[in-house]
């Protein structure tokens, strides 16, 4: 009898969970990047970004900040059930580190495309991202299969993987894979929490 297997080998695990966090929280976390904002210049040291304010990579160590103990926590599960579902093994890793920053994006600013080096995962949240046309304001990920770029179902098999965001979105993805934002063109803004998760298994 015939019997047929398809094997996803290779397979790049995006992960989106809709409302990660609640609108309270946008509002708290939002409130305090915009206070930071006032009080801090940019760190713009090996961005890749054209535009735009980020706070140093300190930001979930900020605790007494309204809203960032609680998204520490929203990024902290959603890491850990990112990891339960792609290994399907109940045991963690030993070792799980999460780094943040913050970021507000404005008329125009952008991000070329980017790996974030060094970690294991990346992940955004999205605390104020309005409804915009296609694909202003958008993240991309490429494939990071170039081969499969060159010759693979020509015009059958997708070369990026588009995210439209909305607030309370939280995506997670392998840190190779290597991403960029679209500008956006009205008088709105963009608030993120974007975070890099080192783990190991010792
Ligand atoms: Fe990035």
């Amino acid at each position: 009898m015939a019997a047929d297997t398809l094997l996803q080998a290779f397979a790049t695990p995006i992960f989106l969970r809709k409302n990660a966090g609640t609108p309270e929280l946008n509002a708290t976390i939002a409130a305090t990047i915009r206070g930071l904002e006032a009080r801090h210049e940019s760190d713009d040291a090996h961005r890749a970004h054209q535009g735009g304010f980020y706070t140093k990579g300190d930001f979930f160590e900020k605790q007494d900040l309204p809203g960032v103990t609680e998204m520490r926590a929203v990024a902290a599960k959603a890491v850990v059930d990112y990891i339960r579902q792609v290994t399907g093994r109940k045991d963690m890793p030993s070792r799980i580190q999460i780094i943040s920053w913050s970021a507000i994006t404005r008329a125009r600013d952008y991000q070329t495309p980017h790996v974030h080096a060094g970690a294991t995962l990346s992940g955004v949240y999205y605390a104020v991202a309005p409804p915009r046309p296609e694909p202003q304001g958008c993240i991309d990920f490429l494939t990071p299969l170039d081969l499969k770029e060159m010759t693979f179902l020509k015009g059958d098999s997708n070369t990026y993987c588009r995210v439209v965001p909305e607030a309370g979105d939280l995506v997670l993805f392998p840190a190779y894979l290597k991403h960029y934002t679209h500008p956006f063109f009205d008088d709105g803004d963009r608030i993120v929490v974007v975070f890099n998760a080192h783990i190991s298994r010792d």
